[in-house]
């Protein structure tokens, strides 16, 4: 049977995550048979909540799926509320006689999944509460999932590893990075290792530079205090733009396993070339938004201070030193209230050195203008889910003149609506033991060590913001960074 067996444990239950991702994940699982009767859930915070309120708060967070009331219902009576504060040992006494009681009447055999919905300087203290008060079981398997931030810098993040890794092993640790568990991202692996054409084309021979954009177009809405504290280089680049990067980058594993793509993708990692100091400004571009008749400035956000230099738009050129990519620069960029909400892949190729059909005119052939256009394989990640690719092709009729074609392949809706929302994927991944589609210790920490250059030489010069117009796709700076190199954005606003 496909069902599987397991107690979770959500540390930060009646929070905004739990609310909006993890219970209506959870019960989609549930629909679909993953789980059935043998699992349980304890939600804990420090609101007294009882088990009436919390089971009408996993209603109202399933509302939107329009489920069967009686599955709802039914689905509620396995979820248990305990109020306490993580850092009072008494809690975790009560957590344990639950847990073992639970563990008992749903024969839960031991699984543990432990979800730690919490901001990450509780991280520590509920891994060493939950080894010394011995909730850990030795009968079946103990999982932590751990979200977002990873600390803010390669320092801070290894102190963060250390605590959990006292007391869990790197294997026990699911490190969410929700951009992993997207079908599109996912699919980069599979178009470029199922397909021979791609993988002969996917080097530096072939391609001329790699695209990569994340835009946003609302603005920093309700998480301003985590937001200024961190911008758009440590939210967006540190983990799902380095993840991506790896991906599009990384050699062919042996297999398909979470060990060997692992092996891969820290090859990869290690093979960015690190910035120098005084070669950031060169490479990196870093914005925030201005004001509009509509919309505020950055600045004068709500607990935002009006002084603030925190980038709320990153661009950059990343180069990848080793013999499939030398050359060929990978653009990234991401940013809040840019034109619109989307993520794409761009991969531009070489275009043809000759363009015969302008052959008469030698010199034509000289001007740039009049050589044949890029092909472009373009991963289209969200909201549209697909692969287009340009390509030459005759223009329809007299003459011989070549137009820019588009091949296009995109999910239809009904194949987004079915497929997995990336919390239900990434659960269900968990409740199998199977890490591929989460972040693994050393590739945050190469993650980390790149950021940190570029985050270190911008805390130390001062910024001219705010730098560009909301709707807009970033300061021009960030077209500059590909005009230097004789190369443009594929998208543009
Ligand atoms: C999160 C960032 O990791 O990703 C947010 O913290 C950002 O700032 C979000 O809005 C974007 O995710 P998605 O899935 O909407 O593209």
């Amino acid at each position: 049977s496909k069902e599987k067996i397991a107690l979770f444990t959500i540390f930060g239950g009646t929070g905004d995550l739990a609310q909006r991702k993890l219970y209506p994940s959870l019960f989609k699982l549930y629909q679909k048979g993953y789980l059935r009767e043998h699992f349980a859930v304890i939600g804990t915070a420090r609101r007294p909540w009882t088990d009436e309120h919390y089971h009408e708060v996993i209603a109202t967070s399933l509302a939107s799926l329009n489920a069967d009331p009686a599955a709802v219902t039914q689905f509620a009576s396995h979820f248990y509320y305990q109020s306490h504060d993580v850092t009072d040992a008494q809690h975790y006494v009560t957590l344990k006689k639950l847990s073992a009681k639970l563990d008992a009447q749903y024969g839960l055999q031991g699984n543990r999944i432990f979800y730690l919905a919490m901001a990450p300087n509780f991280f520590g203290t509920i891994a060493q509460h939950l080894r010394s008060e011995q909730i850990l079981t030795t009968n079946g398997f103990n999982r932590v999932i751990i979200e977002k931030p990873f600390g803010h810098d390669f320092a801070s993040a290894k102190e963060l590893n250390d605590q959990l890794t006292a007391t869990f092993n790197e294997n026990q640790i699911y490190r969410i990075d929700h951009y992993l568990g997207k079908e599109m991202i996912q699919n980069i692996s599979a178009i470029r290792f199922g397909n021979s054409i791609w993988e002969a084309l996917w080097n530096n021979r072939y391609i001329s530079n790699v695209q990569v954009t994340l835009s946003e177009k609302l603005g920093v809405e309700e998480r301003a205090v985590y937001y200024d504290n961190s911008g758009a280089l440590r939210d967006m680049v540190q983990n799902h733009i380095m993840q991506i990067i790896s991906l599009l980058t990384m050699d062919q594993p042996v297999e398909f396993t979470e060990h060997d793509i692992d092996v891969e993708k820290v090859k990869a990692l290690r093979s960015l070339r690190t910035l120098k100091p005084e070669e950031v400004p060169a490479n990196f571009v870093r914005g925030q938004y201005a004001a509009t008749d509509q919309v505020k400035d950055y600045r004068s956000e709500d607990k935002i201070s009006p002084d603030s230099n925190t980038d709320t738009f990153v661009a950059g050129k990343l180069m990848v030193d080793n013999y499939r990519w030398s050359g060929v620069p990978f653009y990234i960029r991401t940013g809040k209230r840019l034109a619109d909400k989307f993520t794409r892949i761009d991969i531009v190729f070489k275009r043809p050195i000759v363009n015969i059909f302008n052959h008469e005119d030698v010199q034509k052939n000289d001007d740039e203008n009049s050589r044949l256009n890029a092909n472009v394989l373009t991963i289209n990640v969200e909201p549209t889910e697909g692969f287009e690719l340009r390509m030459n092709a005759k223009h329809v009729g007299q003459g011989f003149a070549t137009t820019p074609v588009k091949l296009n392949f995109a999910l239809d809706s009904q194949s987004v609506s079915d497929s997995p929302e990336a919390y239900e994927r990434l659960l269900h991944d968990v409740l199998n033991g199977d890490a591929t589609n989460f972040t693994h210790w050393d590739e945050v920490a190469y993650s980390w060590k790149f950021v940190d250059t570029i985050q270190k030489y911008w805390d130390e010069h001062t910024p001219t913001f705010p730098n560009y117009q909301p709707g807009s796709m970033g300061p021009t700076a960030a077209d500059d960074l590909l005009q230097r190199d004789g190369h443009e954005w594929i998208y543009k606003s």
